[in-house]
């Protein structure tokens, strides 16, 4: 079977990192989850224990190390060589992640590594502006979206499975004012491209999405 560059874009709580994970791991490739890469730089501002501004992310990303490690279907996140796959998907990065991402430093960093990690192809990449941007040559390209209610309600149950003490209504206003923020800021917004196929997942069960987008690549 050849070996394909699939692309897969949408907004928060769409499902895209479950069902890309899932994808990948049929297909035997290599899941590059870019949304934990935007996290990551969010994570090491977090650390510096200051306000948070552009000039503070800004100062984290001349240095910062930020590695992917793909392995037996899952993903770690490592800033520095720290492994920080659990500490980055909490309701304190959630809510910064747009300021970071809308940062051209930021975003030119984190693509150059993007495109090099695509580049030996079978891979399955995630993110917001992949089929537009980062891989506009890839094979398949997909925009995965759900309404905002079954959003913030598939993100609040991650978040409360994780114990965290969480509110539908405010998770919800959390992911409007992110779709807004990522879809309206100058570099590199949230698009679907005339060649992407729309998935909508409102109401379809993982398995269904996943059968869908391994239909597309074969
Ligand atoms: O998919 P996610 O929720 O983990 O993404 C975190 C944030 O990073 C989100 O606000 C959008 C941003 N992002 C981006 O701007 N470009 C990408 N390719 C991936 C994520």
């Amino acid at each position: 079977m050849k070996q394909y560059v699939v692309a897969i874009d949408g907004p928060a709580g769409a499902g895209k990192s479950t069902v890309a994970q899932l994808a990948a791991k049929k297909l035997g490739y290599t899941y590059i989850d870019t949304g934990a890469m935007y996290r990551a730089v969010a994570w090491k501002t977090l650390q510096q224990k200051q306000p948070v501004t552009d000039e503070l992310i800004l100062s984290v990303v001349p240095d910062i190390l930020v590695d992917l490690q793909y392995a037996e279907g899952k993903t770690r996140v490592l800033v520095d060589g720290q492994d920080v796959t659990g500490e980055i998907r909490t309701p304190d990065i959630n809510k910064i992640v747009s300021q970071v991402a809308k940062l051209g430093p930021v975003r030119e960093k984190l693509v150059v590594l993007q495109r090099r990690m695509a580049e030996r192809g079978a891979v399955l990449m995630d993110g917001r502006d992949i089929a537009s941007h980062v891989l506009p040559n890839a094979d398949v390209k997909i925009f995965l979206t759900a309404s905002v209610e079954e959003r913030a309600r598939r993100r609040c149950k991650e978040l409360r499975e994780k114990g965290y003490d969480v509110n539908e209504a405010e998770i919800q206003r959390d992911i409007a004012a992110r779709d807004k923020a990522d879809s309206e800021r100058e570099i590199s917004p949230l698009v679907q491209t005339e060649d992407a196929v729309l998935l909508d997942t409102t109401n379809l069960s993982i398995d269904e999405v996943v059968e869908k987008i391994l239909e597309m690549c074969r």
